[in-house]
């Protein structure tokens, strides 16, 4: 016996609604049920920068994002900062990282992976900035090179005193 087309119809058009209705209805229950970054359109790539605490000498300026434009000087005269006369070397302050470089350029970058945030660490033998986290990688300019990273690292100007003692930091 062959079967009335409209009543197929009917029954598709029926259950293609009633599977959108539980698609609408899973997606809310998973938007209420887990953390909202699983929500937003940015997804897990836009986390809140962590902050180092600052070393109570040897900085003077703004090294937080949520306190206005980044501007900061080290003194690299300081115990504090005085690796940094040293390639290869790096240390966080507030929301950057800041590196001299292998080939002893000096690279200031945020320091907070735009995977899901955690600290990144720069890698003289590689010459780049690595997540230990998952695994991302930045290049020297903050651009990703190896996932689950998409977005860069934020880049920041520097700029050495003639002296050599002072690295002026800036947006
Ligand atoms: S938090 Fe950095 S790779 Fe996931």
């Amino acid at each position: 016996m062959k079967s009335n087309p409209t009543a197929d119809q009917m029954n598709r058009g029926e259950f293609i609604r009633s599977l959108g209705m539980s698609s609408a209805a899973l997606m809310a229950f998973y938007c209420m049920g887990t953390t909202l970054s699983s929500c937003s359109s940015k997804g897990s790539d836009d986390p809140t920068p962590s902050t180092t605490p600052l070393p109570s000498t040897g900085i003077t300026g703004n090294a937080e994002v949520s306190k206005g434009a980044i501007n900061f000087t080290l003194s690299l005269a300081d115990a504090n900062f005085s690796k940094l006369k040293t390639a290869g070397q790096y240390v966080l302050v507030g929301n950057l990282i800041v590196a001299r470089t292998a080939a002893g350029q000096y690279v200031a970058l945020s320091k907070t992976c735009t995977h899901e945030g955690t600290d990144v660490q720069y890698r003289s033998a590689q010459n780049d900035f690595f997540c230990s986290n998952h695994g991302s990688e930045f290049s020297t300019t903050g651009a990703v090179e190896v996932g689950p990273a998409s977005r860069p690292l934020t880049q920041y100007k520097t700029a050495l005193s003639a002296d050599g003692n002072s690295l002026t930091v800036t947006a």
